[in-house]
């Protein structure tokens, strides 16, 4: 793992972005992995501005978002699929057949998980998976004591993720209490991690998730069994970090990291 200290929220987005940006350069079929959340709107407006300013082409682009709410349809607001199509996939010129997410509205759970876990499988995998963090320390939906090897399932929502996200649902209260979510497993099986995150509420748990011990109770701590994770903070959420000195001298000195200064 290594952690990147950016200024701000805007320029931990913006290389974010860039990062997204040299991927699809170096494959232009790139499976991504994607991620909803405040965090992530500054993302896809960046990766939307890079499509208009310099032709970032996402036609042969495949996604998969990590999860989606139990018990709601396309329609609603609140859904993640709605919330991609607002802030990413109409944006840019991504074929929406190759844009996908768990169906919130399937019946029998099981079928629906073992059938998103194929379709990842038939792709040959995440290329690059993006991720936020919650406050729980769930990356995905993959709440406290998530099974560390675990792969697409529905999962119940804790106290502390509802009462992060109940207000993106009107009333709060109508916010459903289950996910789909992909699995740690599915996730650690990505070729490549970067993890997002931004202000002084996330300060604790980054501090826990990249410096704390290995815990199925912090679901982000298995991140630092991927060889390949970068964790993008900003001055806020790198606040509470105990290494912050060797990371800014990693940015600074790593030749990977050159090309973003
Ligand atoms: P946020 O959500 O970007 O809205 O803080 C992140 C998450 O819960 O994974």
């Amino acid at each position: 793992m290594e952690v990147i200290i950016r200024p701000s929220a805007e320029s931990a987005a913006e290389l974010t972005a860039r990062l997204i940006q040299k991927a699809i350069m170096e494959k232009p079929e790139l499976v991504l992995g994607l991620a909803t959340g405040h965090t992530m709107e500054k993302v896809y407006d960046k990766l939307v501005e890079i499509h208009k300013s310099e032709g970032l082409d996402f036609s042969l682009c495949t996604t998969f978002n990590l999860d989606e709410y139990i018990g709601i349809t396309h329609r609603n607001k609140s859904s993640y699929w709605f919330y991609m199509n607002k802030h990413l996939f109409t944006r840019i010129n991504i074929d929406l057949r190759n844009t996908h997410l768990p169906n919130g509205m399937a019946e029998d759970y099981t079928a629906e998980s073992e059938k998103y876990e194929q379709m990842i499988k038939e792709v040959e995998g995440i290329d690059f998976q993006l991720l936020g963090i919650g406050k729980s320390g769930h990356i995905g939906f993959n709440e406290p004591l998530s099974a560390l090897q675990s792969r697409t399932r529905e999962k119940a929502l804790s106290p502390v993720t509802i009462k992060q996200n109940s207000k993106y649902f009107d009333p709060p209260e109508s916010m459903p209490k289950r996910a789909f979510t992909m699995g740690i497993g599915t996730i650690l099986d990505a070729k490549r991690i970067v993890l997002l995150a931004t202000g002084k509420k996330k300060a604790e748990i980054i501090a826990k998730a990249v410096e704390g011990p290995v815990t199925s109770m912090i679901s982000a701590t298995a991140l630092q069994l991927h060889p390949k994770t970068t964790v993008i903070v900003d001055e806020d959420a790198a606040s509470n970090l105990k290494e912050q000195e060797y990371y800014r001298w990693i940015f600074e000195n790593e030749p990977e990291w050159e090309q973003f200064k």
